[in-house]
C-alpha cells in the first residue's frame, strides 16, 4: 500500500490533518489502534477557541457545531463564594464555542469517509520505519492477524501522549520539559440542567471546582482531587455533596442534581517534547505536548499544529519548497509555550496547593481579586482564553 502522508492516530489531530490535506489534494491514510465507537465516544474537553471554530467552518466541518454547539461570550471566575464575570467579546471581540471534542471527532470521521478517506481502525502493533530516510513506511497488523506495510513520503505522529511516534525520535536528540501537578480532576457528565449559561471556574478552601456543560440538558462538572484518587470511593451522593459544598456560596447559586452518566479521574501535567520533527516524522497534538485542562487548550493546540503542518506539506508538494517543513517545529512551539504558560497560570491561580502557606493563599486570592477588577488583567486572561492569533496569516 502507498500514500503521500501516513498518519498515526485518529484523534482530533490526525483526523483534521487528513481532512486539511485532502482539501489541498494530498492523499493520506490514518492508522488507529482503537475501534470507531471507542474513538467517537471518548469524553474529553469541550471548549473551542474562535480560531478553531474558524478552521472548522472554513473547511466545511461546522454544520453540526453551529447548530448544537453553545457560543459563550464570556466566563465566570468564582472565589469567596461570589461570581465575577469576564466578558470575552467586550474585551477581545471574540468568543468561544462549547462543543465536545468527541463531537468534533464524529464530524471529521463522517466527512473523511464521505470524501472517500481511508481510516484503518483496530490497527495493532503500529510501527514507524525509515524516518531518517526519504522512504519511510508504517507497518501494522489487522484484527485478523494479517500484516500490512504502508509506504509514504512523510509520517504524521498524531498518536497522543502514550503513542509510539515520540519514542521513535532518538532520545539523545530530544529535550522534554515537564511539570506534574499534585492533584487531578474528578470529572462527571450528568443529566441535569446547567445552573447558568457560562462556565464557572471556582476556587474553594477544599479545592478547585469547574462547572461546565455540553448541551442545555447535560452538565459537565469537575472537582480537584488527589492525582491517584480511587473513583470507587466516590459514590454519586458524595460527588454531589462535594460539588454543592464547593460551588454554592452566599449568593445562593444552586446546582441541579441529576443522574451521573460518566465519571473519571484525570491526573494533571504540563509537558513539551522538542523538536516536533525528526527526518520525515512530524509530531502533532498530544504526542508532543500536554496541558492541564484548566485553560481548555488541549484540542485547540492540536488544531493549530495540524493547520501549520498541512500548509507546510502543501508548500512541499505544490512549490517543491521544504522551508515551512523546516520551520514547523519552531512555529508550533512558539504557540505551544504561550498556551503552556497560560494553562500553568490558570492552574496555579485556581487550585488549592497543600504546600502553600497562609500568606501564599492570601496572595492567590488577591491575584484573583486583581484579575477580576482590572480591565488590563481581564483582557490578558480573555485574549489567551479565546486563543492568540495564528502567526502565519
Ligand atoms: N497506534 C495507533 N493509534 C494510536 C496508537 C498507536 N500505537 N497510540 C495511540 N493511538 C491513537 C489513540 O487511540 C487516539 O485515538 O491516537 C489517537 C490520539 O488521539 P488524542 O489522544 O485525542 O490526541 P490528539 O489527536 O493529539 O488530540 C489532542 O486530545 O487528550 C486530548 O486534551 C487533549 O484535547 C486534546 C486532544
Ligand atoms: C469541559 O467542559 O470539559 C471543560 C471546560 C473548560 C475547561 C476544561 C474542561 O477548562
Amino acid at each position: 500500500m502507498r500514500t503521500q502522508v501516513g498518519i498515526i492516530g485518529a484523534g482530533p489531530a490526525g483526523l483534521l490533518l487528513s481532512h486539511l490535506l485532502h482539501l489541498v489534494g494530498i492523499e493520506s491514510v490514518i492508522l488507529e489502534a482503537r475501534d470507531r465507537p471507542y474513538v467517537e465516544g471518548r469524553i474529553r474537553a469541550g471548549v473551542l477557541e474562535q480560531g478553531t471554530v474558524d478552521v472548522l467552518n472554513d473547511t466545511g466541518l461546522g454544520a453540526r457545531m453551529n447548530t448544537e454547539g453553545l457560543l459563550h461570550h464570556g466566563t465566570t471566575l468564582r472565589f469567596r463564594g461570589r461570581n465575577h464575570h469576564i466578558d470575552f467579546v467586550d474585551l477581545t471581540g471574540k468568543a468561544v464555542m462549547v462543543y465536545g471534542q468527541h463531537e468534533v471527532v464524529k464530524d471529521i470521521i463522517a466527512q473523511r469517509l464521505a470524501d472517500g478517506g481511508k481510516i484503518v481502525f483496530e490497527a495493532a502493533d503500529v510501527a514507524a520505519h525509515g524516518i531518517e530516510s526519504d522512504a519511510p513506511s508504517i507497518t501494522w497488523r489487522d484484527k485478523d492477524g494479517k500484516d500490512y506495510t504502508l509506504d509514504c513520503d512523510f509520517i504524521a505522529g498524531c498518536d497522543g501522549f502514550h503513542g509510539i511516534c515520540r519514542p521513535a525520535i532518538p532520545a539523545a536528540l530530544q529535550q522534554n520539559y515537564e511539570r506534574v501537578y499534585p492533584f487531578g480532576w474528578l470529572g462527571i457528565l450528568a443529566r441535569s440542567k446547567p445552573v447558568q449559561e457560562e462556565l464557572i471556574y471556582n476556587l474553594h478552601d477544599r479545592g478547585f471546582a469547574l462547572f461546565s456543560m455540553r448541551t442545555p440538558e447535560i452538565t459537565r462538572l469537575y472537582l480537584q482531587c488527589q492525582p491517584d484518587e480511587d473513583i470507587a470511593n466516590w459514590s454519586d451522593d458524595r460527588i454531589w455533596a462535594e460539588l454543592h459544598h464547593r460551588l454554592e456560596g452566599e449568593d445562593r447559586l444552586k446546582l441541579a442534581e441529576g443522574p451521573i452518566l460518566q465519571k473519571s479521574v484525570t491526573p494533571m501535567r504540563s509537558f513539551v517534547s522538542t523538536p516536533m520533527r525528526h527526518g520525515r516524522l512530524f509530531l502533532a497534538g498530544d504526542s508532543a505536548h500536554i496541558v492541564p485542562p484548566t485553560g481548555a487548550k488541549g484540542m485547540n493546540l492540536a488544531v493549530a499544529d495540524v493547520r501549520y503542518l498541512s500548509r507546510a506539506l502543501d508548500a512541499y508538494y505544490k512549490k517543491n519548497s521544504s522551508d515551512l517543513l523546516g520551520s514547523y517545529s519552531d512555529l508550533c512551539l512558539r504557540r505551544i509555550w504561550k498556551a503552556q504558560r497560560f494553562s500553568w497560570w490558570m492552574t496555579s491561580l485556581l487550585h488549592k496547593f497543600d504546600e502553600r502557606n497562609a500568606f501564599e493563599n492570601e496572595v492567590q486570592l488577591s491575584e484573583l481579586d486583581y484579575v477580576v477588577s482590572s480591565r488590563a488583567a481581564k483582557t490578558s486572561l480573555a485574549e489567551n482564553y479565546v486563543g492568540l492569533p495564528f502567526e502565519d496569516q
